[in-house]
């Protein structure tokens, strides 16, 4: 047969393209996703199947569809809608399960924790320290937690009320005669009570310093990982190191001193000499802490600043209590400081504070990734795959809290079903700095409602997403002294 009318392909070149082509295979097949069919064999050969839902564009999956709805949220409740409370996309090169039923939350953080460790960009490792407690698991995670808790439990945190005190009145008499940046301002607050809280009160001379470290590497945390001069990412690495030297030096004044055992401070518990920790473990822990308590804290803060100005009924319940305390504090002849007691019995604030975490949910997800072929509830989670337990979905389901877009803080007179609110996440790796949160976040809003009367120059009602989700523009805010109220103490 006449073949003149076939491509002429010399021997080499087929071969040169075979190779590239069992190259590429191999590569591919190394992938997660392609794992997850040869799981469906592995598991049993009974056939699991992955989640529904869709994996988007290759590589970029559907993160340009995450980021482009403006509001994550969004983009999370309509997968839920049309897919259920378990389902699969892929976000930033990453296959992930998403899921939303309080079970699942419970069998990935709590249940089965051992089959998902903590997961995070390789950057933002570098950036935090990667012997820092988040990336942990196993013996020294449980040294951490153990460590970070007895300094923050409420026997550790009681002793702590009057500094505290002291920081959010300072705080808050700064901004009298000026708008201020709401959220801005409670990060510095939430910043100073995580100073005091870690190195105890005794001025240290460099914290301006690493105040300021701090800050450049706050800026590059969530920028482009690049490692170039001049790059947000690059002086936000230069800093990490700054931030590590000035605290290794407070670690050698602070080993210097022979008062350790009385000192409760996170600082203290973690260069306990039993413990062993090296330098740079405490370092890492240390930088950790502040991230971990800072932001959170302040834009809880934020969004309770925001729902009581939009709720003046609320306002003045919560008003009625703190003043409650004043009350009693003069009967009884009693010195007017808070304590940790007057922190102790405000109910109403409490359920003000826990309230706003449910509808604001600041952190509306995790991440997880799966350390073996796992099942769950007839589903495939591949290896490697990452898991997202999503809280925000939680907390705003109907059919968990009724009525859930309504700011109602009286649903909170009855405890929440458990794996139904998760503000601080659930099990192991939940926030061990929950009550030094809720501490900090009652006495300033004491200060602040019994003392001032706000008022929001615009009405601004946008949400931003920074990561966490904050009233637009931080919540520009003006607090004006009330003329009756009681002398600052
Ligand atoms: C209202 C403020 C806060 C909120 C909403 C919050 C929320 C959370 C959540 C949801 C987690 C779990 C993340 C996960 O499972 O992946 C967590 C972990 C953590 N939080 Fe908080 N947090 C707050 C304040 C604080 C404070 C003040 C501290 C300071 C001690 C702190 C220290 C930590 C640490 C060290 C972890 C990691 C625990 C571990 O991996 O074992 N947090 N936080």
């Amino acid at each position: 047969m006449n073949n003149s009318y076939m491509p002429q392909v010399n021997p080499g070149t087929i071969l040169i393209l075979l190779y590239v082509i069992y190259r590429l295979s191999l590569l591919l097949l190394r992938t997660t996703e392609i794992r997850a069919i040869y799981a469906k064999i592995k598991l049993g050969g009974k056939a699991k199947r992955l989640p529904p839902g869709t994996m988007g564009l290759p590589y970029v999956g559907e993160t340009l569809q995450l980021y482009s709805a403006k509001n994550p949220n969004i983009f999370f409740s309509m997968k839920e809608k049309r897919y259920g409370p378990v389902f699969k996309t892929r976000i930033l090169g990453c296959p992930c399960i998403m899921m939303s039923s309080p079970e699942a939350a419970k069998f990935i953080l709590v249940t089965r924790a051992d089959l998902f460790k903590p997961t995070f960009p390789a950057s933002k490792e570098r950036m935090l320290g990667r012997q820092a407690i988040f990336f942990q698991q196993g013996k020294y995670h449980a040294q951490l937690r153990r460590l970070v808790l007895r300094a923050v439990m409420p026997n550790a945190i009681r002793s702590r009320v009057a500094e505290i005190d002291a920081v959010a009145l300072s705080t808050v008499r700064s901004w009298e005669g000026r708008t201020v940046n709401t959220f801005e301002e409670m990060k510095t607050y939430a910043f100073n009570v995580a100073l005091v809280s870690i190195f105890g009160k005794e001025e240290v001379s460099c914290m301006e310093e690493l105040k300021r470290c701090y800050y450049t590497l706050e800026k590059g945390y969530n920028s482009l990982p690049i490692k170039l001069p001049g790059t947000l990412f690059h002086k936000a690495m230069k800093a990490r190191k700054r931030l590590a030297r000035i605290v290794a030096n407070i670690i050698a004044s602070k080993r210097s001193q022979q008062q350790l055992e009385e000192d409760k401070g996170l600082l203290a518990s973690l260069i306990d000499p039993k413990e062993g920790l090296t330098d740079d473990q405490i370092a890492d822990n240390i930088i950790g802490l502040i991230f971990a308590a800072r932001d959170t804290t302040a834009s809880v803060l934020t969004w309770i600043v925001k729902y009581l100005s939009a709720n003046p009924e609320v306002l003045q319940a919560v008003k009625a209590e703190q003043e409650e305390i004043i009350k009693s504090k003069d009967m009884q002849g009693q010195d007017k400081v808070l304590t940790w007691s007057d922190t102790r019995s405000m109910e109403m604030t409490t359920r003000v504070i826990h309230e706003t975490m449910r509808i604001a949910s600041v952190i509306s997800f995790t991440f997880r990734e799966a350390v073996e072929d796992v099942e769950y509830e007839g589903f495939l989670i591949p290896k490697g795959w990452k898991v997202m337990p999503l809280f925000r979905n939680i907390h705003h389901s109907p059919d968990l809290f009724r009525d859930p877009e309504n700011f109602d803080p009286s649903r909170f007179e009855v405890a929440p079903k458990s794996n139904t609110f998760l503000p601080f996440g659930n099990g192991i790796h939940s926030c061990p700095g929950n009550e030094l949160a809720k501490l900090e976040i009652r006495i300033m809003l004491h200060h602040l409602i019994t003392k001032y009367s706000w008022s929001m120059p615009e009405a601004e009602v946008g949400i931003e997403f920074g990561p966490f989700a904050l009233p637009l523009n931080g919540l520009p805010m003006t607090f004006s002294p009330v003329l009756d109220a009681p002398p600052c103490m």
